[in-house]
């Protein structure tokens, strides 16, 4: 149930945004990368979970089921949360017929309460908050029992109290689903608490891997970059790319 990337390169017009990418997750941990907006996050999350092909490198998941929490929640906004978490169990074929309305129900309620949410089955998106959708978007992700989980800036734009709350359900989902997981993000506090290891990604390399507390001690130009946040450093952020 691990996840290994060996010599990952892929071009968008002629530029090399990753460039021959070697790292692996091992079974049940969070490994969080991180690197400037454009650094090819993202890509790689696309490319695990097979929305974009490689040029070229090796991608070995054992076991093709992962989920995506996607940046933006993702949600469906003409479907209620229940058809939006369930839509996973009610249009995949090996789910397809296997569970009754009432199953679904039970399920829905089950991974709703996962992060702490109840009764809000019938609600349409633009009805809850952005920490809200997030949260249903983290409940559809599980609903299928996900062996891997990649989250996408699960916290960005959430005020610093709505991103503990996110980060305390990231912990949660690993506890108890056991799943092998990556999360992308610029922000401290979830690399902090939710990650084992980190990656740091810029102009299509790995500049930095660690765990958090190596990545504090800023021993390194490209983490006291990182983590001072500052302008002065070896990355130097292209004016167009965020
Ligand atoms: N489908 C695409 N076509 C062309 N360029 C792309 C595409 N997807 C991403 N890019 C470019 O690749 C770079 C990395 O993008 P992305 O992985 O989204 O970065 P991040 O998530 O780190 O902000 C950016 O410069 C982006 O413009
Ligand atoms: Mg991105």
């Amino acid at each position: 149930m691990s996840i290994k990337v060996e010599h990952l390169t892929k071009e968008f017009d002629n530029r090399k945004v990753l460039d021959n990418i070697s790292f692996n997750v091992e079974e049940g941990e969070v490994l969080s990368i991180v690197g400037f907006s454009g650094s090819g996050k993202s890509t790689i999350l696309k490319i695990l979970c097979g929305l974009l092909k490689p040029d070229s490198g090796i991608i070995d998941i054992s076991d093709g089921d992962i989920a995506m929490v996607f940046q933006y929640s993702a949600l469906f906004d003409s479907l209620n949360v229940f058809d939006n978490i369930s839509f996973a169990l009610q249009e995949r074929k090996e789910f397809k017929g296997k569970y009754t309305k009432q199953d679904l129900q039970e399920i829905v309620k089950k991974s709703l309460n996962t992060v702490g949410l109840s009764g809000i089955e019938e609600k349409f998106p633009h009805e809850l908050s952005g920490g809200m959708q997030k949260r249903v978007s983290l409940a559809r992700a599980i609903v299928t029992k996900p062996k891997y989980i990649l989250y996408d800036e699960p916290t960005a734009g959430l005020d610093p109290v709505a991103s503990t709350v996110i980060e305390d359900y990231i912990l949660r989902l690993r506890d108890e689903t056991k799943a092998t997981s990556i999360v992308v993000t610029h922000q401290m506090s979830t690399i902090t608490r939710c990650s084992d290891r980190v990656i740091m990604l810029y102009d299509g390399h790995i500049v930095f891997r660690g765990t958090p507390q190596e990545l504090l001690k800023q021993d390194n130009p490209y983490t006291r970059q990182f983590v001072s946040a500052s302008i002065e450093g070896p990355m130097k952020i292209a004016a167009d790319s965020f």
